[in-house]
């Protein structure tokens, strides 16, 4: 277990160095592709919202606290965090698409890239510490998770 969340947490740091460089966005060639990466995109953060769920109602209290529920749904924003960068790089600002998302994604990708790092490392230390750690512990990742998903909807996505 330890080798592997050792593995995990190693290949999150190469993934996070390695999305750095991949900023540059690529305007959407026509109506088709604009609608096509808007799906892709807003895919990504729908099974994020589908991992979360159950995350944010043990932090409200409405759900029961699990710890295996944690670590899998952790892994599980880790990965789908990994994907954010590629599913954003289409710049759909030009299109008429059915969005949310803020054309600042695409103007200040620099920034957009530090808030998708900053969930990778708060759902890669999540994940590790969800089956070996307290309660307290866990739960405090949990909220620190959380709230680089509201910092970033705050500056990049409509309310
Ligand atoms: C790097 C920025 C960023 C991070 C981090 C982020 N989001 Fe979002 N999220 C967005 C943007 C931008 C949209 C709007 C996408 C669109 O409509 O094209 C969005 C949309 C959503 C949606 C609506 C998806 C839909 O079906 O239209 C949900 C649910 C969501 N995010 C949940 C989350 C959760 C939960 C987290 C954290 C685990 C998270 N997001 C982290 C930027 C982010």
């Amino acid at each position: 277990m330890k080798n592997l969340q050792k593995t995990l947490i190693a290949s999150t740091i190469a993934i996070a160095v390695l999305s750095c460089g991949i900023a540059a966005a690529q305007p959407a060639a026509n109506e088709k592709h604009a609608a096509w990466a808007t799906k892709v995109r807003k895919s990504v953060f729908t099974l994020l919202g589908h991992n979360m769920g159950p995350i944010g109602g043990m932090l409200k209290g409405k759900v029961p606290f699990n710890a295996e529920v944690v670590a899998n749904n952790a892994t599980n924003i880790n990965q789908l965090a990994n994907m954010i960068a590629g599913a954003s790089k289409v710049d759909t600002s030009k299109f008429k698409v059915d969005t949310e998302a803020l054309d600042s994604i695409w103007s200040q990708p620099e920034d957009y890239a530090k808030k998708i790092e900053a969930l990778v490392s708060a759902s890669s230390e999540l994940s590790a510490i969800a089956l070996n750690g307290d309660e307290k512990a866990v739960r405090k990742a949990m909220g620190a998770m959380g709230k680089t998903c509201g910092s970033c909807h705050d500056d990049y996505k409509k309310d």
